[in-house]
């Protein structure tokens, strides 16, 4: 594991506090690292107008832009429970606008890493910016 690596699972778990989720008390924090080997973290923003929820990777993106990163070159998700806290469909394609294929999305838990995936392993053949550039 490099230290890129260890610095986004550090990040992402440390952002876990942080979750605003009163409704459903599952507490997500993602970070990703830019093209400038910047970190960004987000977290989990709820509503009590359910739909209205914000996962933690739209913060990170989100926060990312802000700054001026324009790539993703890995990304960090850190929840709670038994289960791999994998990001949902909706985060996938929003990740998908900042990454290529090879792009690594390491699933954590509180205390570290759980597994690791490519994008292509958890959004196979997707639509992204370059099928709209021609
Ligand atoms: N959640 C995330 O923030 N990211 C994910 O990848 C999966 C789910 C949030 C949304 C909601 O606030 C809570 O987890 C339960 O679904």
């Amino acid at each position: 594991m490099s230290k890129r690596d260890d610095a986004l699972i550090a990040a992402a778990i440390s952002a876990m506090p942080h979750a605003y989720a009163p409704y459903s008390k599952f507490h997500v924090g993602a970070a990703i690292c830019d093209e400038h080997g910047q970190i960004h973290r987000g977290v989990n923003v709820e509503n009590a107008a359910y739909p209205q929820g914000a996962c933690a990777e739209a913060g990170a993106i989100a926060a990312m832009v802000m700054a001026g990163g324009r790539n993703i070159t890995a990304v960090a998700v850190a929840g709670g429970g038994d289960l791999l806290c994998t990001p949902c469909g909706g985060c996938r394609q929003r990740l998908r606008e900042f990454g290529g294929p090879e792009m690594p999305i390491i699933i954590c838990g509180p205390d570290g890493e759980r597994a690791r995936y490519s994008l292509a392993e958890l959004l196979p053949h997707s639509f992204g910016p370059d099928n709209l550039d021609q």
